[in-house]
């Protein structure tokens, strides 16, 4: 059933007021493939969690929201399972059921809202791990044929916070279902990132399990990000730039201390967070909405903010970290 003037604010986890033009859920392909060929002259977009997104305009088509459930274990040998999530699913919940099956390899992505579908458009990641990890293959419906295509690694085209979903393919595809692959014993566990050892050696965790390093990255999350429950947010609103070296070598003259990560040879990984934060904008409020006071890459909707008030921070915030360090950022949420 489709609906008429919907207000997305439980929809998106900025708590932005919008309204969609028409919106309608479906939790079958059958549902999907109705609603897509009896709509095929507006304009459609494939709603998850809403956790990726600022809306600063009303949306003046028909929203599809993605509920298709299910998990199943489709292969399994000695060492690994697959497991096939249907791309409705809570990735969080799923996350917490993999562990209480003792399956390894997404607790470091623990807590990260939205669903199984959105976790390869941006390949998530988190503490040391991205989706490309684990990532096995998708089922996805192609928007003008009707057809299902099933997508391998190789064809997801994965980058930081980047998939062909994002690029070439962009808004041509449903994703359906995903199937991941993930270890039964000998766990690979990654601890060196971040806070994580620090975490584990207070609590005096010497030989981790998988449900220690979800409870570790859980509570160093809790520690900085916000919970969209209590202020609205999208997590990072840019993505960490990758700059040549010279840049870092520049930036270094009047601050020794920057952070940096190899990336290869010429270049090098900068923490966005860090330079919004030194260029003073940590914390900043302006009237409902600002920069979040622990973490600076993340911005805020403290209770009634308008999509475009959030947008234009960030385009002062772009401007600013230009003019200071020669470095320009990308916003890593999408813009509606
Ligand atoms: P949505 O916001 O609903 O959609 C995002 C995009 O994906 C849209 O373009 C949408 O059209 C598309 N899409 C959604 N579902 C489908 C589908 N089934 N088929 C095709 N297209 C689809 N991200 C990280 O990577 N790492 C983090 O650590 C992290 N931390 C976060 C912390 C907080 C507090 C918040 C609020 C967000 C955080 N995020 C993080 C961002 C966000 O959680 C992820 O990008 C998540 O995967 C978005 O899922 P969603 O279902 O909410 O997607
Ligand atoms: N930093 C500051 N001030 C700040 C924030 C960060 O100086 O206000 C410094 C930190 O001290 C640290 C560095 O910046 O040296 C990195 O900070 P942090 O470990 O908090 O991670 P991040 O780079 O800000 C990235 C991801 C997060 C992910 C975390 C943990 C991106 C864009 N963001 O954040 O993903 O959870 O690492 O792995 O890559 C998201 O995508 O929405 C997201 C939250």
């Amino acid at each position: 059933m489709i609906a008429s003037h919907v207000d997305l604010t439980p929809y998106n986890t900025f708590g932005i007021q919008v309204f969609a033009k028409e919106f309608a859920s479906f939790s079958t392909v059958a549902q999907l493939h109705k609603l897509v060929n009896s709509n095929r002259e507006k304009e459609l977009f494939i709603l998850g969690g809403g956790s990726n997104i600022l809306f600063t305009q009303d949306f003046n088509g028909l929203i599809l929201r993605n509920e298709i459930l299910g998990k199943e274990v489709v292969q399994e040998d000695e060492t690994h399972v697959y497991i096939k999530a249907g791309a409705g699913e809570n990735w969080h919940q799923f996350v917490l059921y993999c562990i209480e099956n003792n399956w390894g390899g997404i607790e470091n992505l623990s807590l990260i809202p939205g669903s199984i579908g959105a976790s390869p458009m941006q390949n998530i990641g988190a503490y040391g791990v991205e989706i490309k990890d684990v990532f096995h293959e998708l089922e996805a419906y192609h928007i003008p044929s009707g057809e299902i295509k099933t997508f391998s690694h190789e064809e997801c085209a994965f980058g930081y916070r980047e998939s062909v979903f994002k690029r070439a393919l962009k808004g041509q595809y449903v994703i359906l279902n995903v199937t991941y692959k993930l270890t039964k014993h000998n766990h690979r566990l990654k601890t060196t990132y971040g806070d994580i050892e620090a975490e584990l050696s207070s609590k005096n965790i010497t030989t981790p399990t998988i449900r220690d390093i979800s409870n570790a990255v859980i509570a160093i999350r809790q520690s900085k990000l916000p919970d969209p429950k209590e202020i609205g947010n999208a997590g990072s609103f840019f993505k960490n730039p990758v700059v040549e070296k010279s840049v870092l070598e520049k930036i270094r003259i009047n601050y020794p201390n920057v952070p940096s990560y190899p990336v290869d040879d010429n270049h090098v990984k900068l923490p966005a967070g860090w330079l919004i934060d030194t260029a003073g904008w940590k914390g900043k409020r302006i009237g409902d909405h600002g920069v979040h006071t622990k973490q600076a890459l993340v911005l805020v909707n403290y209770s009634d903010a308008k999509g475009q008030q959030i947008y234009d921070l960030s385009t002062a915030i772009l401007e600013d970290i230009y003019a200071r360090f020669g470095v320009e950022l990308e916003r890593e949420v999408n813009i509606l």
